[in-house]
């Protein structure tokens, strides 16, 4: 099984420990409505300005914070996960709301959706840096690409770090130097992993540079109205790397 489908472990526990999103889960958000990516969305929104019932597809969904909050802003809003019991939680949250949100299981790196031109925004809410390999980021970006509409939007919030080297090698993580994450793992670990070290690793995160996430976007072809970033809360050689891009 692909590394990145691991999500679904994580959504598990996440359903088990009845918290209602991954953010909740981790301790970085008091509640669903407060998902970390909350500020910078409302702040592209505004500098966007979509048509009031835009098409908004949110990658990498999870249970569905941001796609309720845009659904709550009155867009057509489909949400994808790779992750089973992610989008049957997400089903749950935007029914609680009173919303209606088209979610559905699926890879943004090998969509189903064979289309083009569909949506006026797609919101990367921290998926893209789950996608570690080169080839896999290069086929959703693209796919990304594909799906919006011609003057459509890409909003983008992804981890970054200037400097690799600066990680801290500490507890079975380790990050290589093009900044790929590696988690040590059981031999018997049913996804993806790789042997070094006497070890077994399994890739988690991928951590470009400011320079290297604006490079892929525009090889993938998108003009970038905007990047900047912020800096992480705990980490400070870490940092959220926002952007703007239409096509
Ligand atoms: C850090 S979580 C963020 C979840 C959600 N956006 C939020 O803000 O709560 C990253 C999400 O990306 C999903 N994901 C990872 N790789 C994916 C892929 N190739 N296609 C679709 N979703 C993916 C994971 O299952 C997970 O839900």
């Amino acid at each position: 099984m692909k590394y990145y489908e691991s999500h679904e472990d994580c959504y598990k526990k996440v359903k088990k420990s009845k918290t209602s999103s991954w953010d909740e889960f981790q301790k970085k958000a008091d509640r669903f409505e407060n998902f970390c990516m909350k500020e910078f969305l409302v702040t592209a929104l505004d500098t966007i300005l979509p048509k009031s019932k835009a098409r908004v597809l949110d990658i990498g969904c999870g249970t569905g914070p941001a796609a309720c909050f845009l659904a709550q802003r009155g867009y057509d809003v489909y949400g994808i996960d790779v992750s089973r019991t992610a989008v049957e939680i997400a089903r749950t949250n935007a029914m609680n709301r009173g919303l209606i949100i088209n979610f559905s299981v699926d890879d943004i790196c090998h969509t189903t959706e064979t289309g083009s031109d569909i949506y006026d925004i797609i919101s990367d809410t921290h998926c893209m840096h789950c996608i570690t390999h080169d080839a896999d980021r290069k086929a959703a970006l693209s796919s990304i690409f594909r799906l919006l509409k011609k003057g459509g939007h890409f909003i983008m919030e992804t981890m970054s770090i200037e400097d690799t080297s600066r990680w801290s090698h500490d507890g079975g993580m380790r990050m290589d130097e093009q900044g790929i994450l590696w988690n040590e793992v059981e031999e018997d670990y049913p996804y993806d992993k790789v042997f070094f070290e006497d070890k077994f690793w399994m890739c988690t995160r991928r951590v470009l540079s400011p320079s290297a996430l604006q490079k892929e976007l525009e090889q993938t072809g998108f003009q970038i109205e905007y990047i900047g970033t912020t800096q992480d809360i705990d980490i400070e050689y870490m940092a959220d790397f926002q952007a703007i891009c239409s096509k």
